[in-house]
């Protein structure tokens, strides 16, 4: 039979199973199992479908064992310059003589593989994964023959993952600053790889800069801590022994200062900011680690430590592996969104050691990431009403993102199709909180005491691997087989429903003690919209949520945002002055506000908004602000977006981009 003929077969079979697997007709065990034989019967020949639906590398054919990236970090012309070397390892028999990478808008200058100039050529590109890089050997290599390639290559002004700010684009104005955000596809922008969460990899860095240089590693003891005095280049290493993805490479430089806080961590961030930094973090990292350590096993990265970045930062954390990146949005001086920072802490067990196989998965990633981060707050707090605080907070952001979507969206789903689609396009809250849900009804099914028994047998059978749903479904029934009693209960689980049922998932009862008080002035509100100008016993003081904690605050102006009529807006207004919302240095309390003020269409807070919109890049807060923006005055948010453009990293750039376009065909 032809390859092409068994690609046909193979993909249409693909096809197939996943039709049917979503028309209900199979259950996942069973199209799995079909799956199974089917590539046992034909991968003895060449193509077995890949798990990666991300991916034009033939990361079936070839695995990278270990990259090796040395890279002159050049700040004038805003690119990076060097050599990627991979070390490929044959995983079919003597069947290729073409390695496949992802690349996406890189220059490539030439290519050597087995030490000699390789022939090599880019696909046309195909959105959104970018121009497939094609390397030809002159030879078939045997079943785990290792092959060394390396590329001469530099990133060019597309490149999504890295960000450059200019001197004054900085906080203290004095040196321009790099860095990089590879999840979910964005590594091939920076270099050639298999930019697969199904491939990991050992990796060393050999970065040259001015500045002071951060990476995804253990840093070499040499390394300098200062600026060059001169500005000439100087050599940071960094090494990182456990394989990992390749969107967990990470680097940073700038002017970075660093700060302990704690017996394993350092914070890194401007020499100005490292006070209030070093204040925000000291008191909870190393019992975040302990509390983590507590329920899984050690951790097993070394270091843990944080580096903040400027404000245009698009996500609140990246999990980056030695060093989470984060937004300065979490150094808000009351110590309130270090949970960021539980969660990220997390990923070094889910996500980093244990990792979804594909983007379709990311649910196995956030789901448990959200689960551990609201146990270690338990842990922390000594009591479970905290978790139960922040899942309530979590189940409106579910509530929100399934809105946006609508109820039948496939990205609404716990397991989703990403065939030829962008995974940014698919981010929301769905997989965190409906990941977070089923792990949490799966251990009220069993009991917590059971559930805790798994834990570190889950993380054990996957430590340095990828697993995809199915593999986590049998992992847990296999593993409580011989009690009788726990596996009659995990009987009941519904797996198809959780996995490819849109919308919401049954909500469970969460203690509310911590947000009653919230409910109840939100309920107070209320009242005002029921009846705007009539009398009213309810006189709003600040002594309303005085000893609140900032998340209290963020719980109440939810509820009211989730009030089916909005907020009259001298009302509205009102609230933002009693109780000091409009200017707070909490930006997840603020930017809140905003919404409740930009629905009730006050005027006088696009100002506000758009002030936020120049000084916070973190998209969580971007996107819903130039939404709400959108509605109350569409030109006010499009020139707000052409001023801000370059402040944007090109993620978010391009996220804001889409929504305004989108919103503007509605
Ligand atoms: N890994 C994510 C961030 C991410 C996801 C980047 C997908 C790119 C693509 C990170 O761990 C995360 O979840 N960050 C959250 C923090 C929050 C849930 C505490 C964020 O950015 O808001
Ligand atoms: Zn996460």
């Amino acid at each position: 039979m032809s390859k092409n003929k068994i690609r046909h077969i193979l993909s249409s079979t693909v096809t197939f199973l996943t039709t049917y697997r979503r028309l209900g007709r199979l259950s996942t065990q069973e199209s799995r199992g079909l799956s199974i034989l089917f590539t046992r019967n034909m991968a003895t020949t060449t193509i077995n479908s890949p798990r990666d639906p991300n991916t034009l590398s033939n990361y079936n054919n070839w695995r990278t064992l270990h990259t090796s990236t040395t890279l002159d970090i050049l700040f004038d012309q805003q690119k990076l310059k060097g050599t990627v070397a991979h070390d490929l390892q044959a995983i079919t028999d003597g069947e290729s003589d073409e390695i496949i990478l992802d690349s996406s808008h890189v220059l490539i200058h030439s290519i050597m593989a087995e030490g000699k100039a390789a022939k090599w050529e880019t696909a046309k590109r195909l959105e959104p994964y970018g121009s497939a890089l094609k390397i030809k050997l002159d030879r078939k290599p045997k079943l785990n023959e290792k092959i060394g390639i390396q590329i001469e290559l530099e990133t060019t002004e597309s490149c999504t993952a890295l960000q450059w700010l200019t001197p004054a684009q900085t906080s203290n104005k004095k040196h321009p600053y790099m860095f990089s955000q590879c999840q979910a596809i964005h590594a091939r922008s920076i270099f050639p790889c298999q930019d697969t969460p199904d491939v990991k990899a050992t990796f060393d860095f050999n970065l040259k800069s001015p500045l002071p240089v951060i990476a995804s590693g253990l840093g070499a003891k040499e390394n300098p801590t200062s600026p060059s005095a001169d500005g000439s280049h100087q050599l940071y290493q960094f090494h990182q022994r456990v394989p990992i993805p390749a969107y967990l490479y990470a680097i940073a430089s700038g002017d970075i200062s660093t700060a302990s806080i704690g017996p394993r961590s350092t914070v890194a961030t401007g020499p100005d900011e490292l006070k209030d930094c070093t204040w925000e973090l000291e008191e909870s990292t190393e019992k975040f680690l302990k509390a983590g350590e507590s329920l899984v096993y050690p951790y097993a990265w070394g270091e843990y430590n944080v580096l903040v970045l400027p404000p245009s930062f698009p996500y609140g954390g990246m999990e980056n592996p030695v060093y989470t990146f984060a937004t300065p949005t979490i150094i808000s001086g009351d110590r309130e969104n270090v949970d960021v920072i539980a969660h990220e802490l997390s990923h070094s067990w889910s996500g980093n050691l244990v990792s979804n196989a594909s983007w379709e998965h990311f649910w196995l990633n956030e789901g448990w990431t959200t689960y551990l981060e609201r146990r270690i707050q338990s842990i922390v707090h000594g009591s479970d009403q905290w978790r139960d605080f922040s899942a309530i907070i979590g189940w409106q952001a579910l509530t929100d993102s399934i809105k946006n979507f609508g109820e039948e969206h496939e990205f609404t789903k716990l397991v989703i199709d990403l065939k030829g689609k962008d995974p940014d396009d698919a981010f929301s809250s769905i997989p965190y909180e409906k990941g977070f849900n089923f792990l949490y009804y799966i251990e009220k099914l069993i009991g917590q005491q059971e559930f805790d028994k798994f834990i570190p047998h889950y993380f054990e059978t996957w430590r340095g691997k990828s697993l995809d749903s199915y593999d986590f479904k049998t992992t847990l029934l296999d593993f409580f087989k011989p009690d009788g009693k726990v596996s009659a209960k995990l009987a009941e689980i519904d797996w198809d429903t959780w996995f490819y049922k849109p919308g919401f998932p049954p909500k469970p009862d969460f203690d509310t003690t911590l947000v009653d008080v919230a409910y109840r002035l939100a309920e107070k509100w209320e009242g005002f919209t029921r009846n705007p100008d009539g009398p009213s016993d309810f006189k709003p003081s600040k002594l309303d949520i005085e000893g609140w904690t900032a998340n209290q605050v963020v719980v109440f102006l939810e509820k009211v945002m989730a009030s089916k009529t909005t907020l009259p807006m001298r009302h509205a207004n009102h609230m933002g002055d009693v109780y000091k919302l409009k200017d707070t240095r909490n930006v997840e309390v603020s930017a809140r506000y905003y919404q409740i003020a930009m629905a009730s269409r006050d005027q006088s807070i696009k100002e506000f908004v758009v002030k936020m919109l120049g000084q916070v890049g973190r998209m969580k807060f971007v996107r819903p602000l130039y939404r709400g923006l959108m509605k109350l005055d569409y030109e006010r948010a499009v020139e707000t977006f052409e001023k801000n453009k370059d402040f944007y990293h090109p993620i978010c750039r391009g996220m804001v981009a889409k929504d305004l376009m989108g919103s503007k065909k509605e």
